[in-house]
């Protein structure tokens, strides 16, 4: 049985998402493949939602872990906002039908184009991370003869416990305002007449598995709301605490969403706040499997390396972060051996898995690379002329649909013009 996920599971010796074959898809629509569960979608922003009850909130799915349209109107159906971090992204939200009025665009470095595109958008909010850009929205708005909703993304200096790489809220790290600087810029905020201060944002980190940092920035941002209305910004209504929440790779214990939630709901539930929340691993992360085809067993010396049609330009995530994803191969056999799985791009660093005890697999099979949903396909490349892969969604009905086409050869040089060269 594999644990990490009620959604793929071995049926015999199957391995199967909501009861469609994974190696049936794997052979129809070829690989490499992402292969996601509607189901799983639903089913994990409804938890959330639920944990929520009885307060008011929003939660904005973070659209960079997995934007493929047809998961975002999965979402927007649901009735989730989402959470973007650029120009690109606010473009896939509308395209998915998301409600403008429930879209809240963060990112330390925003274009004026953006700003402009997003104020047009009528987005709910920027999340803004800098006074500098504060006042570019201020100045742009002011142009277009609007006032522009922002929450302030806060740095609260707690420890995720995260990857380096991901971790977000330490004041070394790049991310938001240290709550010092921004007291000292109250007074000129508060004559800004461009933009209106909606809300106070905070984004600690990612892949976080335990509730208490996310509990230490809360107070710290309940703190600095209660200090900025009494300074009387009278306008604040919300509190954002971004994303965060941590998935199973391997054998993590699932996010305590339901603990969260009481502990969100004894600190705010009396302030007259809507909370916000921007997860986007937790909804996508487990939701998701990367199929890739085994090409070569190949024997070198005491290893023996799987060789796979699926490489880092398609998953970078155990490359960049040298992240745990587990493996299972499509149909289960007996026995298990030690093996690397590997890809074919140009690089030692283009890797799955390392001295990996697996079911013993052989050329031909089928393998899928677990917990991919989030920033697998999001993250990919065309590294080395790599096609981009396709994506199939099986539905809540088990059918599987192709939700996007692998690239052609022509799409690789579609934006390439051929220039007479002297
Ligand atoms: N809100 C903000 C402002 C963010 O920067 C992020 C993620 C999220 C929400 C969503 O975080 P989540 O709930 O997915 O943890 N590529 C890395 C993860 C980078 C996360 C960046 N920011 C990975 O593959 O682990």
């Amino acid at each position: 049985m594999n644990s990490y996920s009620d959604y793929f599971t071995y049926s015999g010796r199957d391995l199967v998402c909501d009861g469609a074959s994974l190696r049936e898809a794997a052979a129809r629509f070829g690989t490499p493949l992402y292969v996601y569960t509607e189901r799983g979608f639903r089913e994990r922003l409804l938890e959330i939602e639920k944990a929520l009850e009885g307060i008011d909130h929003l939660v904005c799915y973070s659209i960079k872990s997995n934007s493929n349209i047809n998961l975002l109107k999965i979402m927007t159906g649901l009735g989730s906002g989402m959470d973007v971090v650029s120009g690109g992204e606010i473009y896939r939200a509308l395209a998915a039908g998301a409600s403008p009025g429930k879209i809240v665009f963060a990112g330390v470095g925003k274009t004026d184009e953006e700003i402009a595109y997003a104020l047009d958008s009528g987005i709910l909010m920027f999340n803004c991370e800098s006074m500098l850009e504060i006042d570019e929205i201020n100045r742009i708005a002011l142009r277009k003869n609007m006032v522009a909703g922002i929450a302030i993304r806060i740095n609260p200096d707690v420890d995720a416990n995260t990857h380096h790489y991901i971790t977000t809220g330490k004041k070394e790290n790049k991310f938001g305002v240290a709550i010092d600087h921004l007291r000292e810029n109250f007074k000129k905020l508060g004559d800004t007449r461009g933009v209106t201060l909606l809300g106070i944002h905070a984004h600690i980190g990612s892949q976080i598995t335990s509730i208490e940092p996310f509990v230490a920035a809360l107070d710290r941002q309940v703190a600095l709301i209660e200090e900025l209305r009494r300074a009387g910004f009278d306008s604040i209504r919300y509190i954002n605490m971004g994303g965060g929440f941590g998935i199973r790779y391997r054998d993590e214990e699932f996010f305590p969403v339901a603990r969260l939630a009481e502990e969100i709901k004894k600190r705010i539930a009396s302030l007259g706040l809507t909370l916000i929340i921007e997860p986007g691993r937790y909804l996508s992360g487990n939701n998701g499997a990367l199929l890739v085809k085994v090409l070569f067993k190949k024997k070198s010396g005491a290893k023996t390396f799987l060789i796979t049609d699926g490489a880092m330009n398609d998953l970078i995530r155990p490359s960049l972060y040298n992240a745990y994803q587990h493996i299972l191969n499509c149909v289960r056999r007996d026995g298990s051996e030690v093996v690397d799985v590997v890809g074919p791009v140009c690089e030692s660093g283009d890797f799955f898995a390392k001295d990996r005890e697996i079911t013993v697999s052989a050329q031909g099979d089928y393998l899928a690379v677990m917990s991919a949903g989030a920033y697998g396909m999001s993250m990919a490349s065309r590294y080395n002329s790599r096609r981009l892969p396709a994506e199939v969604l099986i539905g809540s009905d088990g059918k599987a649909k192709l939700i996007r086409e692998r690239d052609t050869f022509e799409d690789l040089v579609a934006k390439e013009r051929l220039e007479k060269l002297v």
